[in-house]
Order: structure tokens, then C-alpha cells, then sequence
């Protein structure tokens, strides 16, 4: 078991059943068809062409690959120090600092689109997610979107994640006990609760641990992922959330 050095993250046990099974090459099928559908989903739907983005919870990926230079300038986010620096480094953010999500302590309506990218999912486990909701809404100028790509409950993957995070099996079975599925009708409720009007889409409706040739044939069922009524069942959701003009 490897005990994090961040305060707010959970350990992560790298000798976990699923990781044991699952091939690198496989994953990487399901990640090039998410930042593919990722891609779509924004060219057709946020309506920003350039513009100040804050990415939390950057990690070592803050979204260049949604928000190119130079008509982006990226400011990304992390709890963990590594990633802050590495970002800077490799180009990949244009600033970069410390800070918790829902404590950042930026200027009110600076940001023209502030990103969540697979993060909220993890800060559910340390603690309630409306201070990120209402921190976004604050960032945001006037026409500004709030963009989340988060893990969702009603997929048959999720519902079995909370089960076995409800069974204290989850890190036996996936290495952590902090990855929260998130339901969406809760992600559609908190953003209109702080005044932003949200969409919800399916970025992908299959699973990185699928073989990969099921995981092809699945793929073009994502075309349907935004459609209101299929949309929630995705295995990855997209929540754009506007604040009005
Ligand atoms: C799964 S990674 C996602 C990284 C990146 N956004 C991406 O799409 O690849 C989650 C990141 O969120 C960060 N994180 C977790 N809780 C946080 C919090 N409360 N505030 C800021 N960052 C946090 C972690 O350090 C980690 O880098």
C-alpha cells in the first residue's frame, strides 16, 4: 500500500485485482476514444473559440488537449505540488499553483471556462461538492462554462463502484477507496443551484477494462450520448454548465 503525501487523497494500492488484469494498450483504447468524444462534445456545444481556463485538479493532463494554445491560456490547479511544476514545465499549463478545489481564493469572474476533468469524483470522498459548483460560479464571467467530465452512478460500472465502495472492497478490487461515482441528476441539480444553466452528455457509455475489439465495437454507440433520455446512463458523463450573460 502506498500512503499518499497529500493530506485529502486517498492511498493507493497498485497490487489491486483489476489493475493486475487489465493491459495498458486496453486502457489506452478507452482514453483516445474519450478525448475524442471530448472533443466533439466541446466543439459542438461550449461555444467558447478562446478565453481563460482554469483546470483543478490538473493532475499531470489540465486539458491542453480541449484547450490548445495560443487561443487558450491555461491556469491549472493541483493539491499535489508535482504535478503544479510539471505542468509549467512541459508547456502544458500557462501558470500553475497549489490549491484546493472549492478554496482557491481567485478573482470572481476572471475565467471563461473552469474545468473539472475527472476530479470531482475525488473530492466527493473528502467532503461536499458545492463549494466547487459555487466556486466555478464565481470564477466564471458572463457567458462562461463550467465543464466537468466525471464517473456516472447510473452506469452499470458505476452502480457496481459504490457497491464496492459501500462493501469497503474497493481497493482491494481498484486500488482506492476515492473514486465516487457521481449522479447526475445530483451534477444538474448543484449547478443550477448556483445559477448556472446546465447540459449533460455521455462522453462514453463503454469501459477501459473491456477488451479492446469490444470496446471498438461499442464505441459508435457514443454518438447517441447526448441525447436527454440516454444521456445519464453514460459510464463517463460531460456536465457544461453556462452562467447566463
Ligand atoms: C484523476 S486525477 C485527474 C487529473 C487531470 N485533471 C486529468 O484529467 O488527467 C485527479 C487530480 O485531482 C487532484 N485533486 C484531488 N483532490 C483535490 C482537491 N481537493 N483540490 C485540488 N486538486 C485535487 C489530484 O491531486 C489529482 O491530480
Amino acid at each position: 500500500m502506498i500512503d499518499s503525501e497529500y493530506a485529502r487523497a486517498a492511498p493507493h494500492d497498485p497490487e489491486n485485482l483489476l489493475d493486475r488484469l487489465s493491459r495498458p494498450s486496453t486502457l489506452g483504447v478507452n482514453y483516445e476514444q474519450i478525448m475524442q468524444r471530448e472533443r466533439l462534445l466541446l466543439d459542438g456545444r461550449l461555444g467558447i473559440a478562446s478565453g481563460d481556463v482554469l483546470s483543478v485538479g490538473c493532475g499531470w493532463y489540465p486539458g491542453r488537449h480541449l484547450f490548445p494554445a495560443p487561443k487558450f491560456r491555461l491556469v491549472a490547479v493541483d493539491s499535489n505540488p508535482e504535478c503544479v511544476v510539471a505542468v509549467v514545465e512541459t508547456g502544458q499549463a500557462d501558470e500553475a499553483r497549489v490549491g484546493y478545489a472549492g478554496e482557491l481564493g481567485l478573482t470572481p469572474s476572471s475565467f471563461d471556462v473552469v474545468l473539472y476533468r475527472l476530479v470531482l469524483h475525488h473530492v466527493a470522498y473528502q467532503g461536499p461538492l458545492e463549494p466547487c459548483f459555487a466556486e466555478a460560479a464565481d470564477l466564471l464571467r458572463p457567458g462562461g462554462a463550467m465543464v466537468a467530465v466525471e464517473p456516472g452512478l447510473w452506469h452499470p460500472v458505476g452502480l457496481g463502484l459504490a457497491v464496492a465502495n459501500w462493501a469497503g472492497a474497493a481497493t482491494a478490487i481498484h486500488g482506492t477507496p476515492d473514486d465516487i461515482p457521481l449522479s447526475p441528476r445530483q451534477l444538474l441539480a448543484q449547478a443550477r443551484a448556483v445559477g448556472l444553466v446546465p447540459e449533460l452528455h455521455a462522453v462514453t457509455f463503454s469501459w477501459r477494462r473491456l477488451p479492446a475489439a469490444l470496446q471498438r465495437g461499442l464505441a459508435p454507440l457514443d454518438a447517441l450520448g447526448s441525447r436527454p433520455r440516454v444521456a445519464p446512463f453514460g459510464h463517463t458523463l460531460m456536465l457544461i454548465a453556462r452562467r447566463k450573460r
